[in-house]
């Protein structure tokens, strides 16, 4: 027997099933991924770390890009079609799937990498440019092991509405773990690289055709007077776009 809720407006409640989740003609295309780094240092190991799990998230099938944040102006300061601006933002609506990986500094992660999380509204024009999408977290350290910077930005992926995979990894002194060409060496972190990478593949393929429908909230739904969403909305909710 279904209990007496007042206070829930049925017209935009929705009772998820299973049916609406799968789709029918998942997508075959590679899952498509954008790296961010957090760093502007000519030899950046938060940089190499992202070039390292770029190559094996091609070996995973995925098609990548990178952003270079130098040149990217402090929010606010620059109006919103601002070339760099516009460069992150198209790469964000993009993307698929995103990797942060951002050194620690003074315990957290670096302006630079915040910045370019700034720069990224939640919404603008209808275009939704981080919602829905899979997120996987690295850090960089100095010092010995620490997970600050991670903590923080899964709280930033939170706020980004961002589906953030369950692991991660923090590269200690990470000095020691590259060679003069900047890729990592073999060794226990290497292997964790490749597990996050891994998972963030396998999350991609499972959520993105429904992504939209995923995130997609009762209150929202109520306040913009808006149908329940169906998984052929997914790209409307998390784009901005019309579904093909
Ligand atoms: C101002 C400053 C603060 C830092 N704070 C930390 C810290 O809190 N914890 C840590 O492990 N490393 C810290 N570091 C070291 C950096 O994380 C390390 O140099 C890292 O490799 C920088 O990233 P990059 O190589 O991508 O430029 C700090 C470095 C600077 C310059």
């Amino acid at each position: 027997m279904t209990e007496s809720l007042p206070n829930v407006e049925e017209a935009w409640l929705d009772v998820p099933t299973l049916d609406r989740l799968v789709v029918s003609r998942p997508s075959s295309h590679p899952p498509r991924i954008l790296l961010l780094y957090g760093s502007l240092r000519q030899r950046s190991y938060s940089r190499f770390l992202a070039e390292e799990a770029a190559r094996l998230l091609r070996q995973f099938g995925a098609e990548t890009r990178m952003f270079n944040p130098s040149g990217l102006p402090l929010p606010d300061d620059a109006p919103d079609d601002h070339p760099k601006v516009r460069e992150l933002r198209t790469l964000s609506e993009w993307s698929e799937g995103q990797v942060w990986c951002s050194p620690e500094r003074h315990g957290n992660m670096t302006g630079i990498m915040k910045t370019q999380i700034d720069w990224l509204p939640l919404a603008y024009g209808g275009i939704r440019p981080t919602q829905g999408r899979t997120l996987a977290l690295m850090q960089v350290n100095a010092g010995s092991q620490s997970f600050n910077a991670v903590n923080n930005m899964r709280i930033l992926g939170r706020w980004m509405r961002m589906i953030t995979i369950p692991n991660q990894s923090s590269v200690p002194k990470a000095y020691e773990e590259f060679d003069e060409a900047g890729r990592m060496k073999p060794s226990p972190l290497y292997d964790r690289v490749v597990d996050v990478m891994e998972e963030l593949v396998k999350f991609t393929l499972l959520t993105r055709d429904c992504a939209g429908y995923l995130v997609d909230r009762y209150s929202e739904r109520k306040a913009e007077e808006r149908p329940v969403a169906t998984p052929a909305d997914s790209a409307r909710i998390t784009t901005g776009r019309k579904s093909a």
